[in-house]
């Protein structure tokens, strides 16, 4: 029988150890597991703390899992690639290709104009500059961004307007697995409603979606599925 999914989560483990406190072990995420499809939006629900972000990392390898498996289905090979064990060219390829995570913050570069950013995920794919260029402007034209800002260096825009460039630049590309962590936390309620409407926009085009939202009502909007995830009691090494 083929196998479909598009994200395999396998006993899913990450612990920190804090060096500035004397080595101590600090669990955070503890034999998560869950299997994701196309068009499935998983919503990482639980308390501020609990570890949320950390998977979320961990599923786009900025964190490193301490064990388990983070198989993820690479788009035009369809093969299944362990995000844990992989080697840092196949993760940058992945991330070329397949994956797109929207962090809580965007990570400025200097100046780089708003429109350079966003294009950027697009042309690493081989689309043509003037098509590239043309969807950036389309995405900030349907998330309010002024068109006075958009050649500007994003790094003095304010939260909102960068969190807007950071959407944009997370759904230009199209990828298979979108990792969302609270997108929306500084947008006004019809922005809040623009995500809801791209996040459900790639659903649809079967995108899988891992989303953390502080907001109920984004949350409520897009979920097809949830998973608690808990906070575990700090064990000493
Ligand atoms: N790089 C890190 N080093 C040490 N502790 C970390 C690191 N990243 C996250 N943590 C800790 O892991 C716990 C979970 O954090 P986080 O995943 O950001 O929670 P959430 O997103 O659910 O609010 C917190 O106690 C946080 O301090
Ligand atoms: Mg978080």
């Amino acid at each position: 029988m083929q196998d479909i999914h598009q994200l395999k989560v396998e006993h899913l483990s990450k612990h920190f150890i804090l060096h500035n406190q004397g080595g101590v072990r600090m669990a955070v995420i503890d034999d998560i597991s869950f299997d994701l499809g196309r068009g499935e939006c998983l919503v990482l629900d639980g308390p501020s703390g609990a570890g949320k972000s950390t998977l979320l990392r961990c599923l786009y390898a900025n964190y490193l899992a301490s064990s388990g498996a983070i198989r993820v289905r690479a788009a035009g090979s369809g093969e299944c690639i362990d995000m844990v064990g992989a080697t840092p060219q196949a993760i940058i390829e992945l991330r070329r290709t397949t994956l797109s995570y929207v962090s809580q913050f965007l990570r400025v570069i200097p100046r780089v104009g708003a429109l350079d950013v966003i294009a950027e995920p697009l042309l690493a794919l081989g689309e043509s500059r003037a098509a590239a260029m043309a969807r950036a402007a389309a995405l900030l034209t349907r998330l309010n961004l002024p068109e006075r800002l958009w050649q500007l260096p994003p790094a003095t825009f304010s939260g909102g307007e960068q969190q807007r460039v950071n959407i944009a630049r997370g759904f230009i590309a199209e990828k298979p697995v979108l990792l969302l962590d609270e997108p929306t936390a500084s947008l006004d309620a019809a922005n809040r409603q623009v995500v809801i409407a791209l996040i459900r926009e790639a659903c649809a085009r079967g995108a899988a979606v891992v989303g953390i939202f502080h907001d109920g009502e984004v949350s409520e909007a897009v979920a097809t599925r949830r998973l608690p995830v808990l906070p575990l009691t700090p064990l000493a090494a």
